[in-house]
């Protein structure tokens, strides 16, 4: 079977900007180039860049050249360094954590920055089949011809052994225990068999694998112990304080602005703030203060929702409202996310805008707001 040296850094459309959403390594081609021209340190085999640098494109900095690398995920450096650090050895890197704490995102940019190629990605769903992890067959050849090697169709995986690449699995606990066996003798043998053409597909220096997992989602398929042993499990954690959540809120929000071109709107940061500070203390059940404890809703109120909330409250800001956000524009999709259980996420709500927001200095007008579209 043949290898295909190191894919181009980005860009099959040649025009990124173009794109409604462009992969990790397109739309940070420039910074991936300027720390890779930068890069002295040793790259492990097949590496775009030194495991320093990954860490570098992730947490961001300022290169000697001046470059500004921006952070793509703000945490604890040591985890980071613990995740790529991983990537070099010959034990996989699983991402644990509840919903919306940057699993998928981070999984993006770690292989952007180490394959240059974040998008050999399997989807798990509790549909997903032996085939979408090792290599399935086009039909009409296999029937023309038999089983030959054009009429395989490798998988992300496969792909990603042939070519030295890091492989991601999103939602790896939805796909059936028996499905993700499949990976075994991948992570354990770094071999793929292909009995049907009595060979198989030995993974090149540099192939591994990023798997995600939520750590809350209901009837998922438990890792088998097997499966488990060849990961290095690494857990994301919510944001550690209100500001560190408000500094991700307010960047992802820009650059999602950007992106969607959405007419700029000003002065956000204190609608941020109301919206991460309604979301800590509905998640952690009791107000900042600590003074009053509340119920908790069925959601998870995550980071991401948040960032949800108040990208929408800007695209209504900006086509409806007078270009500036204000508590109205914020009200229908913070209610929409608490809001999931029409009954019992109802009380607690109440119960929290009558007890917390009613009361409180400043946010009358967005207490006003929400009780409109509260019904
Ligand atoms: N600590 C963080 N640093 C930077 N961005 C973050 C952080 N936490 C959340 N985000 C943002 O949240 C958004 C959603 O993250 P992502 O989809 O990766 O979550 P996830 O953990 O995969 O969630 P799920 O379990 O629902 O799949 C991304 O836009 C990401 O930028
Ligand atoms: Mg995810």
């Amino acid at each position: 079977m043949t290898t295909t040296p190191q894919a181009p850094l980005a860009d099959a459309s040649g025009n990124a900007d173009a794109l409604l959403r462009p992969h990790a390594e397109q739309a940070f081609a420039h910074e991936l180039a300027a720390l890779a021209a930068l890069d002295d340190r040793p790259r492990p085999p097949a590496w775009l860049l030194s495991p320093g640098a990954v860490v570098t494109y992730l947490l961001g900095g300022t290169l000697g050249d001046g470059t500004v690398i921006t952070p793509k995920y703000v945490g604890p450096r040591r985890l980071v360094e613990v995740a790529v650090a991983t990537l070099a050895t010959d034990r996989a890197l699983l991402l644990l954590g509840v919903p919306g704490t940057a699993k998928t995102w981070v999984s993006e940019h770690l292989t952007a920055a180490v394959s240059g190629r974040s998008t050999l990605l399997v989807q798990g769903t509790s549909g997903t089949g032996e085939d979408a992890i090792r290599y399935g067959w086009n039909y009409a050849r296999l029937l023309a011809e038999g089983p030959t090697p054009a009429a395989l169709v490798p998988s992300p995986v496969m792909t990603a052994m042939r070519e030295a690449k890091i492989a991601r699995i999103e939602e790896l606990t939805r796909i059936p225990s028996d499905v993700q066996d499949a990976l075994i003798t991948v992570l354990s043998e770094k071999s793929l068999p292909v009995p049907e053409l009595g060979t198989e597909v030995q993974a090149a220096k540099g192939f591994n694998v990023i798997a995600t997992a939520n750590d809350r989602d209901r009837g998922v398929n438990e890792l088998s112990s097997a499966l488990r042993r060849r990961f290095n499990t690494v857990v994301l954690p919510l944001p550690a304080t209100e500001q560190e959540e408000v500094d991700i809120v307010t960047r992802r929000v820009a650059q999602l602005g950007a992106a969607l071109e959405l007419p700029p709107v000003p002065a956000a940061a204190e609608e941020i703030r109301r919206v991460v500070t309604v979301f800590r203390e509905l998640r952690s059940g009791r107000t900042l203060d600590g003074r009053t404890t509340l119920k908790q809703p069925s959601g998870t109120l995550s980071t991401a929702e948040a960032i949800s909330v108040v990208t929408q409250g800007l695209a209504l800001a900006a086509h409806f409202g007078d270009g500036t956000l204000q508590p109205s524009d914020i009200a229908a999709g913070i209610v929409g996310s608490v809001v999931k259980d029409p009954v019992a996420d109802r009380a607690v709500w109440f119960e929290y805008l009558e007890a917390v927001a009613r009361e409180r200095e400043g946010w009358h007008e967005f207490y006003a707001a929400c009780r409109e579209v509260s019904g």
